[in-house]
């Protein structure tokens, strides 16, 4: 399949240019202006007036999550075709072993139940407990093409780890060359707070994010970071959300320590006003870290545009009514998580780049540059550059929408961006060379693949 994009202004992390991109096989073979081929061309596409933008690369999503309330509603299928439609075409989701199964035997399980993803996918592999084979089965990932692995400082009672493990980790990860990722939140201290206020009966969601005051993250984050330093490992926070963490992350960047931080639209955008309402109105804002306040907003902003914050995911985690509904009188049994995955590149647009929060490039950059270098893609993911994947958008940065329950491609009832305006869409989405995406409508089936990464 050959295409041939013309007359459009094409934009990465670091320039903006007007070119045409010649595309075979998947992959992009010529850029530059005014491209005259000679061979026949199955698709031409007019790009006059539009953007031309990398795919998006979302590196925090957790489709087909098993949790106490259910599997989260996206399975990769429905997930996959969400994130495409919203100019999204690779998915970083997670491995989660069960206590006692090898993690390579878990990767091999996610394979399979990602099979079915659209997008193109990798996973960060979550060690659950440190046992004698710990150390053999990060390298045997390593060697599957894993570069990534997550722990949970949060959680201790199931997946989460303890402060001497986490080290372990760090300790066989960074010497292998690869990166840890953390969810950085204080267990112990929420468990606490989840007890006592379980105690005194308050058990509505807006005793969530009083559970999780920004402390418990912020200090959260400080251990994980003099950690990484004891074990020499690069680390990536994930899902950011408070100001305090940002200070921290800041510092240990300035003084030379490889850490690197996400946030996600829902800590930019949303704030913890929205957990008094009723329960259907509030429940649906219950993840974990909980929303903040405007000033976390400000600074997580300010942090995006210093280059202290690198990626912006999600945490796609999206839970049904009924499944939120588990925790009808008891905010600790609402499953955590929201959905995103759709609309993180027109938020991003929208908010980011036309209110002059930040500029092209670095929309660029946080949706899709940063998360290929990072996490072991680039210059396959991430880039408009001869030899890359042809994964594209041509942006019509012009197109308002209102995002809806009503309209969203998500398997879910509930929306926390529910009326929320935006002006920007990926009006076409080309991945691997082939257009997925036509004038907003999904028009293939075809299957991501499970990308291999490198060190
Ligand atoms: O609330 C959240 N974030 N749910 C998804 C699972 C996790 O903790 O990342
Ligand atoms: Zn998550």
């Amino acid at each position: 399949m050959n295409i041939l994009i013309k007359n459009g202004t094409v934009v990465t992390s670091t320039q903006a240019f007007n070119s045409d991109i010649y595309i075979t096989d998947g992959k992009i073979v010529q850029l530059s202006e005014s491209l005259n081929i000679l061979e026949p061309i199955d698709n031409t596409i007019n790009a006059s007036g539009k953007l031309i933008f990398p795919g998006g690369i979302d590196p925090h999503v957790h489709m087909h999550l098993p949790t106490p309330a259910g599997y989260s509603a996206d399975d990769f299928e429905i997930g996959s075709k969400a994130a495409l439609l919203g100019g999204t075409t690779t998915l970083l989701d997670f491995v989660t072993p069960q206590k006692g199964q090898s993690l390579i035997d878990a990767l091999i399980d996610r394979k399979a139940e990602a099979d079915n993803s659209l997008c193109d996918y990798s996973f960060h592999v979550s060690p659950v407990e440190w046992n004698k084979n710990t150390e053999q089965e990060i390298t045997d990932c390593i060697e599957s093409g894993i570069t990534s692995f997550k722990v949970y400082m949060a959680y201790k009672d199931s997946i989460g780890l303890k402060d001497d493990d986490i080290l372990k980790v760090m300790q066989i990860v960074g010497k292998a060359g690869g990166i840890v990722t953390l969810h950085c939140e204080l267990g112990d201290d929420i468990d606490k707070f989840r007890e006592e206020l379980g105690q005194i009966g308050k058990l509505s969601p807006k005793f969530h994010p009083v559970s999780r005051p920004d402390y418990t993250e912020a200090d959260a984050v400080k251990n994980a970071i003099e950690m990484a330093k004891k074990a020499n490992c690069p680390i990536y926070i994930v899902h950011t959300s408070a100001a305090e963490s940002v200070k921290y992350i800041e510092e240990a960047q300035k003084s030379g320590q490889q850490v690197y931080s996400e946030t996600c639209p829902q800590y930019l955008l949303l704030n913890d006003s929205k957990y008094i309402g009723d329960f259907k109105d509030s429940s649906k804002f219950v993840m974990s870290p909980p929303l903040r306040k405007k000033e976390d907003q400000n600074s997580l902003w300010s942090a995006i545009n210093k280059g202290v914050i690198k990626t912006i995911g999600t945490d796609h985690c999206p839970f049904t009514l009924e499944q939120k509904e588990q925790g009808l009188n008891d905010f600790r049994k609402i499953p955590n998580g929201a959905g995103g995955v759709e609309h993180r590149m027109t938020l991003l647009f929208s908010y980011g780049v036309l209110q002059n929060r930040i500029n092209y490039n670095q929309f660029v950059d946080i949706t899709s540059t940063q998360a290929a270098k990072i996490f072991g893609l680039y210059p396959q993911k991430g880039e408009i550059a001869v030899g890359s994947d042809a994964d594209i958008l041509i942006w019509n940065p012009k197109t308002e929408s209102t995002i809806s329950v009503e309209n969203h491609h998500q398997n879910c009832d509930l929306e926390i961006y529910e009326d929320a305006k935006t002006v920007g869409v990926p009006e076409i989405v080309i991945s691997n060379g082939e257009v997925v995406v036509e004038d907003g409508k999904l028009i293939s089936d075809t299957k991501g693949r499970f990308l291999k990464r490198n060190i």
